[in-house]
């Protein structure tokens, strides 16, 4: 019997985020019985063939949903994608060498700081000049760094690369707020990392996919724990993987598999896009916050022009049955986050309260 739930509140929130219902289904059910063994998936050993079967089954998925080269390897560990910012100067910096930096927003900052207690960073483009509401262009990557990094999407102020930057050095990228919503070239990359609870499953769980060629060339000594090399020879079993979030994940790329992929999931986060900011640009009473070239299809940052509207707007939505659109703590404004499980039928909703909205406040 499916297990019940309440009706759908109209989730946009920015992470951890709405995943398919049907995926909520059968992790609950796991939950209390894992494929009819009797036993929550919750209290099985890592180091089971269950378990291990889903390991490998996950990863494999990310390599086949993202057409990543035969010999990259995939890893699931815990610590966040803050924890990526730490191991990408540990596991691709020289002792004594350089890592290059696009500075976008709060995450490459926070990149940037841990490359710092590496050896140093060289920021190579910013757009802290005008508040991140646009993605740097037309920069160089010099070729004397080890690698250059850059936040493929600005969960925060919601700008998003179009086009990747082109790099003479190994390619790293921060994809947490924007893997599988779009096709990538995986092979431009030296490493991508990605926590999952935005397009990926629930909060606990980083993905690293990398190319084990760039890897061992830093001089460095590190920990078990920070060796990227190390957990891939494991499997990502090297310590206890975060099992649960692990298992969400495989069925949330299985429902992206059945749901056309990385190419299915475009046609559909360009959609769901369209209509929000093509309501932002029509309905005098809105702004879009960022450069429109650069905005972002997965979080689109707006504000009302007169803020004191704020209240009233607030209580619209919110009986409408829609959460979390105000913006980050650190921004203000509105931020509707539409990553790949949310439905069309949610951003009509919310393009529904906001016309409303103007045409009361005209
Ligand atoms: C683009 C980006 N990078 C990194 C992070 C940090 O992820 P975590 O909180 O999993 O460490 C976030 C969190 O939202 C993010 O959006």
């Amino acid at each position: 019997m499916p297990i019940q739930t309440q009706a759908k509140v109209h989730n946009f929130s920015a992470g951890p985020c709405v995943l398919p219902q049907e995926v909520f289904q059968q992790a609950a059910q796991a939950v209390l019985d894992w494929d009819g063994s009797g036993l929550s998936i919750l209290e099985v050993s890592h180091r089971g063939k269950p378990f291990v079967a889903v390991m490998e089954k996950t990863m494999a998925l990310v390599k086949e949903l993202l057409g990543a080269p035969a010999h990259y390897q995939v890893v699931f560990l815990g610590g966040g994608a803050s924890m990526g910012f730490h191991l990408v100067p540990q596991n691709f910096m020289k002792l004594g060498g350089k890592g290059a930096y696009a500075h976008t927003g709060e995450w490459s900052k926070r990149a940037i700081k841990e490359a710092k207690l590496a050896g140093e960073a060289v920021v190579v483009a910013s757009s802290e000049d005008k508040n991140f509401n646009y993605i740097p262009k037309g920069f160089q990557v010099p070729n004397d760094v080890d690698y250059f990094h850059f936040t493929s999407n600005n969960t925060i102020y919601g700008t998003q690369y179009k086009q990747f930057p082109a790099s003479p050095v190994p390619l790293i990228c921060d994809m947490s707020s924007d893997i599988m919503s779009r096709p990538v070239n995986v092979a431009d990359f030296a490493m991508i990392y990605a926590g999952a609870q935005k397009n990926m499953g629930p909060a606990g769980a980083t993905m690293y996919l990398f190319d084990p060629d760039a890897l061992g060339k830093t001089g460095r000594s590190l920990s078990p724990m920070m060796d990227l090399a190390n957990h891939a020879a494991k499997e990502s079993m090297y310590n206890t993987p975060p099992v649960f979030p692990v298992y969400v994940t495989m069925l949330t790329l299985e429902w992206l598999k059945r749901n056309g992929g990385v190419a299915g999931a475009e046609k559909r986060n360009a959609a769901k896009a369209g209509l929000l900011y093509a309501a932002i640009d029509r309905l005098p009473i809105f702004q879009g916050t960022t450069a429109k070239e650069d905005r972002s299809v997965m979080n689109a940052t707006f504000v009302l022009k007169d803020s004191t509207l704020e209240p009233s707007f607030d209580e619209l939505w919110k009986a409408a049955g829609i959460s979390g659109i105000r913006g980050h703590r650190s921004v203000g404004g509105y931020r509707a986050s539409m990553y790949n499980a949310l439905p069309i039928e949610s951003v009509q909703a919310l393009v529904d309260v906001m016309e409303d909205f103007a045409k009361r406040n005209g």
